[in-house]
């Protein structure tokens, strides 16, 4: 092959490299290289969904439990994959510790309460609060193992909350993992309209769907009147989603009850109004 394409490209003024190793051209025409990983052969997952966002602290991996929990009490298998290698919070969320254990099949994930089936970082750290300080290449590698070396069993669904931004992590599941599609998670900020529209065009260029959108922290209920207070400002998401033709998942509201289900391990027992679309949207990719 390798003998084949050189033969090809000889001759072409455009082609200054010594071999085809690496090339595009390497494996036929202009096919691009394929840098999907295999998934831990002890697994099956019908559908990869990411969850993002441009900024930090918008309630990804709040949203993440959500939306995994609206499945969960759907009857759906569903994991959860902490793409966040050096800020996790879905163990904490959903009360569960490491370390988790393995055998020759691979390393298991930790089962929550509710079932469903989870890794971080966090799981397999000696001791939770120590920091990761690692480059690039090697927290991109980890995201990877946990999609090669993690004997998930079967799943219905994998949500793989992200770290904030369109970095390296990001980048790495986009190419290495089945993303069926994503959700972008914002507050409603103007702001906004720049950090969805990032993350909007990241998956584009990365060919990856965008499911819809999701307002977190979208307004604050008084619980006295019940009146809804916009403390982050009014939302402007239905304009940028009608703007990018997608849907609203959800408008969810700032809650102290929200913030203490957390803090105690049962982020499950939250039921986040989603929009039924939600479900709908999701349950219909099976
Ligand atoms: N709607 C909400 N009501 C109350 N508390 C919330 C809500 N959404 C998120 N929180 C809390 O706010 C904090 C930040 O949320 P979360 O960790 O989901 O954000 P994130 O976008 O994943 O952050 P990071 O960018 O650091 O990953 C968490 O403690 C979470 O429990
Ligand atoms: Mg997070």
């Amino acid at each position: 092959m390798a003998e084949q394409n050189r033969e090809e490209c000889a001759g072409k003024s455009s082609c200054s490299r010594s071999s085809c190793e690496g090339c595009p051209s390497h494996q036929g025409g202009n096919a691009k290289p394929d840098f999907h990983e295999d998934l831990n052969p002890y697994s099956k997952i019908k559908h990869v969904i990411g969850i993002v966002s441009g900024k930090g602290g918008v309630g990804k991996s709040f949203v993440t439990g959500q939306m995994a929990s609206m499945l969960v009490k759907a009857g759906y298998k569903v994991g959860i994959l902490d793409a966040d290698i050096t800020g996790p919070s879905i163990p904490k969320m959903y009360g569960v510790h490491g370390p988790c254990v393995g055998d020759e099949r691979g390393t298991f994930p930790a089962v929550a309460e509710d079932g469903t089936k989870i890794m971080s970082i966090n799981l397999i750290l000696e001791n939770e609060e120590d920091p990761v300080i690692w480059r690039g290449p090697v927290i991109a590698g980890a995201v990877k193992q946990f999609w090669t070396d993690i004997v998930w069993g079967e799943l219905d669904y994998l949500f793989v909350d992200m770290p904030p931004g369109t970095g390296d992590v990001p980048l790495t599941v986009f190419q290495s993992l089945p993303v069926d599609g994503i959700v972008i998670v914002s507050s409603p900020q103007d702001l906004v309209k720049l950090i969805v529209k990032k993350a909007y065009n990241m998956a584009g260029m990365m060919n990856i769907p965008v499911l819809g959108l999701v307002e977190n922290y979208s307004y604050l209920a008084c619980p006295d009147c019940g009146k809804k207070i916009s403390v982050f400002g009014e939302s402007c998401i239905d304009e940028v989603a009608q703007e990018l033709g997608l849907p609203v998942l959800g408008k969810l509201p700032i809650s102290p009850d929200y913030a203490k289900k957390v803090d105690q391990g049962k982020a499950f027992e939250i039921e986040a109004p989603f929009d039924g679309i939600a479900l709908r949207m999701l349950t219909a990719l099976n």
